[in-house]
């Protein structure tokens, strides 16, 4: 049988019941659109952060865009982001018409490298964004500092980070504001897209909240100009179900991930490395080894698929060339593309499965050591 990199339907068959009753509720309701789904589940994924204020809205890359447009983020702001990333954080900072500038990684955990931040900083500098990348934290207390120095605002992308801590603080509780998506293969994802923007600023929150709505605070009436990134009732009680497991998923990610470093600390791969301060929630369990590309050949000719986030960085893609950066311009970010690949990992991944991902393995790479 395949091995997919990322399977829901292990998920489903568990949680089928109460799925379904979350939809029949829904579709029973009258009620589609920005309902008590909606707001309970903003309340509850809030509290679950430790912050005050959630706003739903319909993908994680819209979390982005309208956390950067409530801090006034447009057209003249720089914002320091990374290119070892998913396009959205790049594309969010463009669509509000500011520039990215990226510094490089710390190659041990492939997250941004924060002792870098101040040599990107410049007069037009308004905000950092650090990626909590594959369920770790970035190391944000130096954000924080430098970023209070420098007067610029924070905002985290935790779109691959729901649970994961920093000295017991929650990704998303960080910072002036924060950005979650529920894509369905984030650590909390929907049978669908959606996002939310978090904080513990109120009126931020309620110009998030205009923002999603066309710039609305009462029907039919703009206060400013506005979107239409609304959270689906639907989505919202489907993911208010999952919430509810949302720190088992985390725990059966670690336990694989301890099982991942168990089975393969003897191979010449390398693991992924957590910083001492982080608990890991292992969205993706990121490997690396020279010889890359031919492993996961051979993978898949035992039928076993892995990704590789990310084998382009965005400094470099046709879309971002604009902004003037070349090859050689962020070392750790390129060496590393060229070697990472990221394992088999969901919840409902079998260890019967793993095992074999881990034989497999073993088998491709003594024949890679031995020079055959
Ligand atoms: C780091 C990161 N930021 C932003 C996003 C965008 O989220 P979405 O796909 O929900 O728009 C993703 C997901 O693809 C992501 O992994």
């Amino acid at each position: 049988m395949p091995i997919p990199v990322w399977d829901y339907r292990g998920e489903y068959a568990v949680e089928r019941e109460t799925i379904l009753e979350a939809v029949e509720r829904v579709f029973r309701s009258g009620r589609l659109i920005l309902g008590g789904e909606v707001r309970a589940f903003e309340q509850r994924f809030a509290d679950y952060c430790g912050l005050r204020f959630g706003v739903g809205v319909n993908s994680g890359t819209d979390a982005l865009f309208i956390a950067l447009k409530v801090l006034g983020i447009g057209s003249g702001d720089e914002v320091i982001t990374v290119a070892n990333t998913a396009v959205p954080t790049v594309s969010a900072i463009v669509s509000t018409g500011a520039t990215p500038r990226f510094v490089d990684i710390d190659p041990a955990t492939h997250l941004m490298d924060a002792d870098q931040l101040e040599h990107a900083i410049t007069p037009r500098t308004t905000c950092v964004l650090p990626v909590h990348l594959f369920g770790q934290c970035v190391r944000m207390e130096r954000v924080q500092a430098i970023s209070r120095k420098h007067g610029l605002f924070v905002l985290e992308d935790c779109a691959q980070a729901h649970g994961a801590t920093r000295h017991g603080t929650m990704a998303g509780a960080m910072s002036d504001v924060a950005a979650f998506s529920f894509y369905p293969t984030k650590i909390l994802g929907g049978y669908g897209d959606g996002g939310m923007v978090v904080t513990n600023d109120e009126a931020l929150a309620a110009r998030a909240r205009r923002l999603r709505m066309y710039g609305m605070e009462r029907e039919s009436f703009a206060e400013e100009h506005g979107y239409n990134s609304r959270l689906d009732e639907l989505h919202a009680a489907i993911l208010l179900t999952k919430l509810d497991r949302l720190d088992s998923y985390v725990e059966r990610r670690r336990a694989l991930a301890a099982r991942y470093h168990e089975a393969l600390a003897e191979t010449s791969l390398v693991l992924p490395q957590t910083d001492d301060a982080n608990l890991h929630a292992y969205y993706l369990f990121v490997v690396r080894h020279p010889k890359r590309d031919r492993i996961i050949d051979e993978l898949a000719k035992r039928d076993i698929a892995v990704n590789v986030s990310y084998r382009w960085p965005i400094h470099l893609m046709p879309a971002y060339r604009w902004l003037g950066y070349r090859e050689g311009d962020l070392v750790y970010t390129e060496r590393v593309m060229q070697e990472v690949f990221s394992l088999p990992m969901y919840p409902s991944l079998s260890e019967e499965d793993q095992d074999r991902v881990c034989a497999s393995l073993h088998e491709i790479l003594q024949i890679i050591d031995d020079g055959r």
